[in-house]
């Protein structure tokens, strides 16, 4: 192991902060096919698993740091035999475990030996709020089997998430979804907007909600809140497609989160692998403490200095940083640029005219009947062998 930073170094460096939560995304593999998956398109190409000892190493490394908050997730986490072994080490390291999971691959006996592992949370996704819906997004038979699996997460004494994410092709049953989750008696409720990174930039076009389902949605949202106060918590945000000012990406870059991809490959947020000229270290070769503090890449966007203009004499920088380096990477080929989410970006056209065009032609046969390019390792070996991947749409299989 090499670049170990020693206390001292680290102290002469106030300014960066350890990181809050370590993301281990355990495994690319998944049984489920969403079309909105944020993982990268070139899952087939990413191989190499980090072994139950590398995971280890990186937990004890990241605890010491004074990360807390520990997230397994994926890919598909449960695909993993080792989880087990994971969640009890996380555990012994004193961290708080939530697992991300669809529930595919869980039964009793392991939601069982989760809890006697010391697992503190559990999140399931779901679909849709039908059976059909749901399994069509999926790509698989797979809401009886989460139904089934929600109910014994509650049944074990598990504070439950569910997590529904949301776009135009189920942002219809934002009622039934919310009745779901008070029939389940989830705790928690992510109304999850869909982010479009990874399959779901790919597929932005028929995942995109339209203005009309944004205002019935935000007025379901409310009226739920409302009615379950004090017993189920419902989060919502709008997708940021249709704001005019930019998210707070990740609370900042290298600033709160740690994500580990399966092949050990270490970054700021789940979607920065594809940003260009930054090279992300590996956990096989540093330790997380040089990783973070010392690596260039991790330092590329810290802070305000690296902004350009209008960024860097706005008066919101400090509030927004400048919003999301992938977004404006993947919108304007610049990283740099100020995400054009927001309308003082110069590229903001980009994302009203995707809007507008939405707008327009949504529930339209014709644009309707595009089919989505689902997440699987077929479709992914397909674009990666296509060499321009934003060409992926017409060549990749939609199944
Ligand atoms: Fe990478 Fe926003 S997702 S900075």
């Amino acid at each position: 192991m090499s670049n170990a930073v020693t206390p001292s170094a680290a102290a002469s460096r106030p300014s960066v902060k350890p990181p809050l939560w370590l993301l281990a995304e355990l495994t690319y593999a998944c049984p489920l096919q969403c079309p909105y998956c944020s993982n990268p398109m070139e899952i087939a190409a990413i191989k190499q698993e980090l072994d139950t000892s590398h995971w280890f190493r990186v937990m004890q490394q990241a605890r010491r740091m004074g990360a807390t908050q520990l997230g397994f997730s994926g890919g598909e986490p449960l695909i993993r035999r080792d989880l087990e072994q994971l969640i009890a080490e996380a555990r012994r390291l004193g961290y708080y475990t939530n697992l991300i999971t669809s529930g595919v691959g869980m039964d009793e006996q392991r939601i069982k030996a989760f809890k006697e592992a010391g697992l503190d949370h559990i999140q399931v996704s779901f679909q849709a709020s039908s059976e059909e819906l749901n399994n069509f997004i999926a790509g698989t038979d797979a809401f009886e089997h989460k139904m089934h699996m929600a109910r014994l997460v509650k049944q074990y004494g598990y504070p439950m998430v569910l997590c529904f994410v949301l776009h135009r092709k189920n942002e219809h049953q934002i009622r039934e979804i919310l009745d779901l989750a008070v029939a389940l008696e989830a705790d928690y409720v992510e109304l999850a907007t869909t982010q479009y990174y990874g399959w779901a930039f790919h597929n932005r076009e028929q995942l995109l909600p339209t203005r009309e389902q944004l205002v019935n949605a935000e007025k379901v949202a409310k009226e739920y809140q409302d009615k379950m106060k004090g017993r189920m918590k419902i989060y919502y945000v709008i997708p940021d497609y249709y704001e005019i000012r930019p998210k707070r990406c990740m609370d900042g870059w290298g600033s709160v989160f740690l994500t580990i991809a399966p092949d050990g490959t270490a970054l700021p947020c789940h979607a920065a692998r594809q940003l260009p000229g930054l090279s992300f270290p590996n956990v096989r070769d540093h330790d997380i403490d040089w990783i973070w503090s010392e690596s260039p890449a991790f330092n590329r966007f810290r802070g305000l200095d690296w902004m350009k203009e209008p960024c860097r004499s706005c008066p919101e920088k400090e509030k927004d940083l400048g919003g999301c380096r992938c977004q404006a990477y993947m919108l304007t080929g610049d990283a740099a640029n100020a995400d054009p989410v927001c309308d003082k970006s110069p590229h903001h056209h980009v994302v009203t005219e995707r809007i507008e065009h939405v707008n327009r032609l949504a529930g339209t046969r014709e644009f309707e009947a595009k089919p989505l390019v689902f997440r699987n390792m077929k479709n992914s070996r397909k674009i990666a062998g296509s060499s321009v991947l934003s060409n992926a749409r017409e060549t990749a299989e939609s199944e």
